[in-house]
């Protein structure tokens, strides 16, 4: 048994459904399933019913995680056709702002390039007032972080670099968009990325094994798109779940009639970290690769506080087969099930508190921060 110290890892994207599909999950059961994943921060994303939005939305949800939340939280604000920069007056109280420009689950999109300049220029001119967060200042806005596929990255590389505002892209998955990304990093654009532990380690071929559980946007790419992911991983600046459950009877999953249009996405907090450990084990990365993107990169690109006393103790070497069944998710599954893997997270320490040790929670409700509200 070879036991390790690191620090508690950040997820930089999650869906953790309060309010309004508190049925898939919440934040009290998605907090207890980042700490048996390792993670210690996570960054909620804001389609939720309603979207966070409004000032009031993201004080309410404020409210919720402060109550439930057993690792620390950060809220994106969302923008709406219909309520594209109401959020503002909240924005330094949100670790970024989401703006969807391709299809996904929820309400929140925006649909023409006159929103999208808009968007652009006022969280340029916020900024000129309150400054960015990055680089370790404790206040100031966060990053605009763009949900862009295909066509829709280069709108959004565009329109960063006209405003000077710092971008990061969500769950990266296609050679041309890594390969775009690598050409604008390399000409000094300020833009980030992240990938997702089932663009790395799934492809279209996957697809008829996992039916509706490997469906999630973007979708599944091709073998050659994975292999582009990794061949041009030192561009990729953090790896992220992009935690998005739904019920498997929502995906047609021990149902008799198939749902006409499953919703896209997929668990994946507790089986990130054993994930790349695993590859770590087979020689594809290493562990510092790792910790620099689930740790270093995402605090430094999100601004995101130190948490003092806090790291996660990993038998690297125990190996195990995931399953549905250990699982702390609401919605009990992952695409991952029957894989085998190296990496055991055996206790989570938060504020030198033990919040987790071999399969239980510990913490109490609402023992997790909520960042950024005093600001
Ligand atoms: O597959 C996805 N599901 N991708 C997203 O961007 C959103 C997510 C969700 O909220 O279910
Ligand atoms: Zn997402």
């Amino acid at each position: 048994m070879s036991t390790i110290r690191l620090p508690g890892l950040v997820d930089a994207h999650v869906h953790l459904r309060e309010p309004g599909y508190e049925y898939k999950e919440d934040f009290a059961t998605g907090t207890m399933a980042a700490l048996a994943g390792g993670v210690t921060t996570v960054l909620d994303m804001p389609n939720t019913n309603p979207p966070t939005s409004t000032p009031e939305r993201l004080a309410d949800k404020a409210r919720r995680a402060a109550a439930q939340a057993v690792c620390d939280v950060g809220l994106f604000v969302g923008a709406t056709n219909t309520e594209a920069d109401a959020y503002l007056p909240v924005a330094p109280q949100a670790c970024g702002l989401k703006i969807y420009v391709s299809d996904t689950f929820g309400s929140l999109r925006i649909d023409t390039l006159a929103l999208m300049h808009r968007l652009f220029r006022t969280w340029a001119a916020q900024a000129a007032q309150v400054g960015y967060r990055m680089n370790g200042a404790p206040h100031g806005l966060g990053p605009i972080t763009v949900h862009a596929e295909e066509l829709m990255l280069p709108v959004c590389l565009a329109l960063s670099h006209l405003y000077a505002v710092p971008l990061h892209i969500a769950h990266v998955s296609r050679r041309s968009e890594i390969e775009l990304i690598r050409a604008a990093k390399e000409r000094g654009l300020p833009v980030t990325c992240e990938a997702t532990p089932h663009h790395l380690f799934l492809s279209t071929d996957d697809l008829p094994r996992l039916g509706a559980c490997g469906d999630m946007r973007p979708r599944l790419a091709t073998p050659d798109d994975v292999a582009a992911l990794w061949e041009n991983l030192e561009f990729v600046d953090i790896f992220a779940t992009d935690h998005a459950p739904h019920t498997l009877v929502e995906k047609g999953i021990g149902v008799s009639e198939a749902p006409a249009a499953p919703p896209p996405g997929v668990p994946g907090l507790e089986t990130m970290l054993p994930l790349l450990l695993t590859a770590a084990q087979d020689g594809r990365l290493t562990l510092d690769d790792i910790m620099m993107r689930c740790s270093d990169n995402p605090r430094r690109i999100y601004g995101l506080p130190m948490q003092p006393e806090t790291w996660i103790e990993v038998d690297v070497d125990a190996a195990y087969e995931l399953t549905n069944a250990d699982l702390k998710t609401k919605v009990g599954w992952t695409p991952f099930a029957g894989q085998r893997v190296y990496g055991r997270i055996e206790r989570v320490v938060l504020r030198g508190e033990s919040v987790y040790a071999r399969g239980e929670v510990l913490a109490a409700p609402g023992s997790g921060k909520v960042l950024f509200q005093g600001l």
